[in-house]
């Protein structure tokens, strides 16, 4: 379950603002696989990033600590992000299983989670590849591994599929829908290939930091989803765990947040690339360090 309630982000740059996300609400059910359109600078990647905790909103309330921000991308989100980011000459598996060890995952055990998804999206035959061997369109495919080895509740691609032809792009919007349906995470995809959006359960456009209906192009994806999930979703609140209280905005139109409940059971860790967050924008692969550098250097790089 991810919950946004009137969600504002203002970048201030040059003396100017911009309005990049100016009050949006959405509610994502789990097992719903949600397609998010929008032209260039309507505000998609930032609004990924402030459900991933990577960004703060505005006048939020209950912010999250750095810490508890790092925790919650761990454990709860799979971003895939608009370039691959992977590291260089480290294979394809170890490029998958990385999220797993900095969420410090055994190296066995990151190694047996990863495979089979890997598998899942077509590199069986290339566990050992690095990026340098792979094509465009097979590294974006280890970024999807990657971000689904950590079984997530909350799965968030923007533009996964750019680098994709469209079968394959085709066959990765499938695998979200059926990983969304089969585990039950919420599945926000941020998109502008139309037969792809066309296999969401939902579309969506977004235009100047708000959020519209899109209508369906031809086929209404209706998939079942398992909507019962609003209960669970909270119901991990009381555990003390879950949930992003990602902020407040909206200034007097009172309360806004994002909300994602873990739905109760475990959840496994997830892999948000978090403090590589913000701002890059080139594709591609780059250097590893080992897992504890890179987790501190996640910490303190969040914005
Ligand atoms: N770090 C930033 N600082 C200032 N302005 C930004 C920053 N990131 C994005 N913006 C601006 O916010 C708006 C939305 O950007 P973005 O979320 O990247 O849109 P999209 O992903 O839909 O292309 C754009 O006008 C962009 O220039
Ligand atoms: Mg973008």
């Amino acid at each position: 379950m991810l919950e946004l309630n009137g969600v504002v982000k203002h970048y201030h740059s040059a003396g100017e603002e911009v309005r990049a996300i100016d009050g949006v609400s959405l509610t994502i059910a789990p097992g719903e696989l949600v397609a998010l359109h929008g032209p260039s600078g309507s505000g998609k990647t930032t609004l990924l990033l402030l459900i991933a905790a990577l960004l703060k909103p505005k006048r939020e309330i209950s912010a999250l600590s750095e810490e508890q921000a790092c925790d919650f991308r761990f454990e709860e989100v799979g971003f895939v992000y608009q370039t691959t980011r992977l590291m260089a000459h480290a294979s394809a598996l170890e490029n998958a299983a990385r999220d797993l060890l900095l969420g410090q995952v055994g190296m066995r055990e990151a190694r047996a989670r990863a495979i089979p998804w890997l598998e899942r999206v077509g590199l069986a035959g290339s566990l050992t590849r690095t990026p340098e061997q792979l094509s465009g369109g097979e590294r974006q495919r280890v970024a999807i591994a990657r971000a689904l080895a950590g079984e997530p509740r909350l799965i968030l691609a923007d533009e996964p599929t750019g680098n994709l032809d469209s079968v394959r792009s085709q066959e990765i919007v499938e695998l979200l829908g059926s990983v969304a349906h089969e585990r039950e995470a919420c599945v926000l995809l941020v998109t502008h290939d139309v037969e792809a959006a066309a296999l969401a359960d939902r579309r969506l456009e977004l235009r100047d930091g708000t959020l519209h209906d899109a209508p369906a192009a031809g086929a209404s994806g209706g998939v079942e989803a398992g909507k019962g999930g609003v209960e669970a979703g909270r119901s991990g609140g009381e555990t003390g765990r879950s949930g992003a209280e990602a902020g407040r905005g909206g200034g007097e139109t009172g309360r806004s947040g994002a909300k994602a409940g873990r739905g109760g059971g475990d959840a496994g860790r997830g892999g948000g690339e978090a403090g590589r967050g913000g701002g890059e924008t080139q594709d591609s692969v780059q250097s590893g360090s080992s897992g504890a550098e890179a987790r501190s250097g996640q910490r303190a790089a969040t914005p």
